[in-house]
């Protein structure tokens, strides 16, 4: 375990990913020594798994993902009433859909994607409703230099209109108000701030490669799906009440687990916007 000068506690997670961050109550709003702490924590370990924590408040819970960029809105979920950048997180007996069953990183298919995502869970099925994340850096190193020079300089399409159309309609989204981006993405990017390179592919939104054809494409996106769901690459996070994740969506993929239906699931998601991968 590290401790920081701002007391700010840190427990590796896994030897690839993930910390365990005590020490600091983010229902209030953290001090510059704490931010510099926290983000560099963040960097280093990619998801950060913030625990003993009391409810964050919306207007709190806004400005410390401020603190990080300027805030996301999601295209296309519902957001809270009168908060139009906090995405609730909600499944219950009646959903159709939960959130984030599949591997994805976060609106992968935006042009300017998300930087990262932090989410507070307020009520929890009495088991189960784990999520898992994945390191996209590891999967980068592990393939050979063949297959890295293979894919340099391939250019990945991502889209949103298969998973979004409709998603939303029994949480009172009408599908007629909702968008649904498109963007090409470098296959690999190289994380703007800590400089390693990451897969960039995820199965929720990347559909095809540019100048490839269907059969072509789909090879390597199913080796790469397949490669970076790998169960060396990934955590696995089991929730407490009131725990906040906060995940780099530049350098992992995760997914939420929906084991425990009919039970109730719910929190709120702030997102941070991020840069045009490169
Ligand atoms: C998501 O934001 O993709 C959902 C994550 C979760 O509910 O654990």
């Amino acid at each position: 375990m590290t401790i920081t000068s701002s007391g700010i506690k840190i427990q590796k997670y896994s030897p690839n990913l993930g910390a365990i961050i005590t020490g600091v109550d983010l229902s209030k709003e953290i001090n510059e020594d704490q931010f510099k702490d926290i983000h560099k924590a963040f960097l280093d370990n990619q998801v950060l798994f913030f625990q003993n924590q009391n409810e964050i408040a919306p207007e709190i819970h806004l400005k410390l993902g401020k603190l990080f960029g300027e805030l996301h809105v999601h295209p296309a979920a519902p957001s809270m009433p009168g908060y139009p950048e906090i995405f609730e997180i909600h499944a219950h007996k009646n959903s159709k859909v939960a959130n984030g069953e599949f591997w994805h990183s976060d609106v992968s298919c935006d042009i300017e994607p998300p930087l990262g995502t932090m989410l507070q869970l307020h009520i929890l099925p009495e088991t189960g409703g784990d999520t898992m994340f994945s390191d996209m850096y590891s999967a980068y190193n592990e393939l050979s230099n063949k297959y890295k020079s293979l894919l340099d300089g391939l250019i990945a399409i991502h889209e949103s209109e298969h998973l979004y159309s409709g998603r939303y309609e029994d949480r009172g989204v009408n599908r007629d108000n909702i968008k649904t981006p498109v963007a090409n993405h470098p296959l690999i990017r190289t994380h703007p701030i800590t400089g390693k390179k990451a897969i960039y592919v995820n199965r929720t939104f990347t559909t095809g490669i540019e100048g490839m054809n269907k059969n072509e494409s789909s090879s390597i996106l199913e080796f790469l799906f397949e490669h970076c769901e790998h169960v060396n690459f990934q955590i696995r996070y089991r929730w407490n009440k009131n725990d906040m994740a906060f995940w780099d969506n530049r350098c992992t993929m995760h997914r939420a687990i929906w084991d425990y239906w009919p039970n109730e699931r719910k929190g709120r998601r702030v997102t941070i916007k991020g840069d045009k991968p490169v």
